[in-house]
């Protein structure tokens, strides 16, 4: 393993990460188009530690995601580098696949009835689960689920078991589904927008709840969020995802104190304080570039207050900032001291 990967001092003492990912792109390929929805993504995570992702709508954070487990329709071509505990997701079998799911990775979704089944009880679907990836009997199957609905607090659980997703509020209904994604104590487990449907107070008590139990069980966990708040209670790690690439990647605390890409400037200097979390992340004039379309320089550059012309022209270099963190951008000096926001480049 290269000697820039350090393991945090939350992560255990192992040198596998849980996610290594390089080069990673994704088109979907139909008769009508291509549309290029993930252009060059890099980024490692080890093994207990939580990245959150964050960007405009349509800047390929759920494709991203959903390629880490190749949940993906077959339009889909993806390429580079997807390795998850180790293993090359992109030469895994169906069979392999199927294994994997649920087992060492898990994923939530925004919606949790997309994710739960109506017409069986939750304690139902939370025993399949189990059962499907363990030689363990029904009633130890159910006890686990018993257990789960109990870790993920669920007040009144053994009736909760015996309830159907219906019976549920939203709150209720996301816990369930969480309770379903760590059945198997999975190394890995993603989390694409979890709590946007739920009202302000529940979203932010099922997050905290979700960092707990990552830390309890020290999994590797990749969120999607709108919520910059959310993002600095809850991650270790920040990707700023733009046109399908990262243009901004590093510590939580780093990034949003200190933003060196234009793009993570704009979106923090336009984030008022107490935003409604159920909109999307502030605008920053102009509107992200068509998928369809590959650029031949960098993809913010026509909504960018400092680009020069090589800015149109050429693709940015991947800056490094410390061990950890880079900016896809010609701005950023890394000898240049914190809280320096780069001037505006006159053409
Ligand atoms: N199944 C699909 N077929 C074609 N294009 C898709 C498909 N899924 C997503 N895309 C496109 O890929 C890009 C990234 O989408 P997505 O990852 O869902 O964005 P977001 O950052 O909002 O999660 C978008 O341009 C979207 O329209
Ligand atoms: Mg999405």
């Amino acid at each position: 393993m290269p000697n820039d990967q350090v393991a945090t001092s939350s992560a255990p003492d192992t040198a596998v990460p849980i996610v290594d990912v390089q080069g990673m792109s994704v088109k979907f390929v139909s008769r009508e188009a291509t549309v290029y929805a993930v252009n060059g993504v890099d980024f490692r995570l080890m093994p207990g530690e939580v990245l959150c992702v964050i960007g405009e709508s349509g800047s390929g954070k759920s494709v991203s995601m959903r390629a880490l487990m190749r949940l993906l329709p077959d339009k889909a071509q993806i390429a580079g580098k997807v390795h998850v505990s180790g293993r090359d997701v992109l030469s895994m079998t169906q069979s392999e696949l199927t294994a994997m799911r649920g087992r060492d990775v898990s994923m939530i979704f925004q919606e949790p009835m997309t994710a739960l089944d109506p017409v069986y009880t939750i304690g139902d679907q939370i025993s399949e689960t189990i059962l499907r990836h363990e030689p363990v009997g029904r009633d130890v199957a159910m006890k686990r689920a018993l257990d789960l609905l109990e870790f993920v607090r669920v007040p009144s659980a053994a009736r909760r078991l015996k309830s159907y997703p219906f019976e549920l509020s939203g709150g209720l209904r996301q816990r369930a589904m969480i309770a379903m994604a760590l059945s198997c104590s999975p190394k890995l487990l993603l989390a694409d927008e979890p709590t946007t449907a739920l009202d302000a107070t529940v979203q932010i008590q099922v997050l905290i709840l979700l960092r707990k139990l990552q830390k309890e069980m020290g999994m590797g966990m990749i969120f999607v969020t709108h919520d910059l708040s959310v993002a600095a209670q809850v991650a270790d790690k920040v990707a700023v995802m733009y046109a399908g690439q990262i243009v901004e990647m590093g510590h939580v605390r780093d990034v949003l104190r200190n933003p060196q890409h234009p793009y993570t400037q704009g979106m923090l200097a336009s984030t008022v304080h107490g935003q409604d979390r159920n909109k999307d992340i502030p605008a920053i004039p102009g509107s992200p570039p068509d998928m369809r379309l590959r650029v031949a320089g960098c993809s913010f550059a026509p909504r960018c207050p400092h680009a020069s012309e090589s800015c149109h022209t050429s693709e940015p270099p991947r800056v490094a900032l410390g061990a950890d963190r880079y900016a896809r951008c010609i701005l950023p000096d890394p000898s240049r001291g914190p809280n320096i926001m780069p001037q505006k480049v006159s053409a």
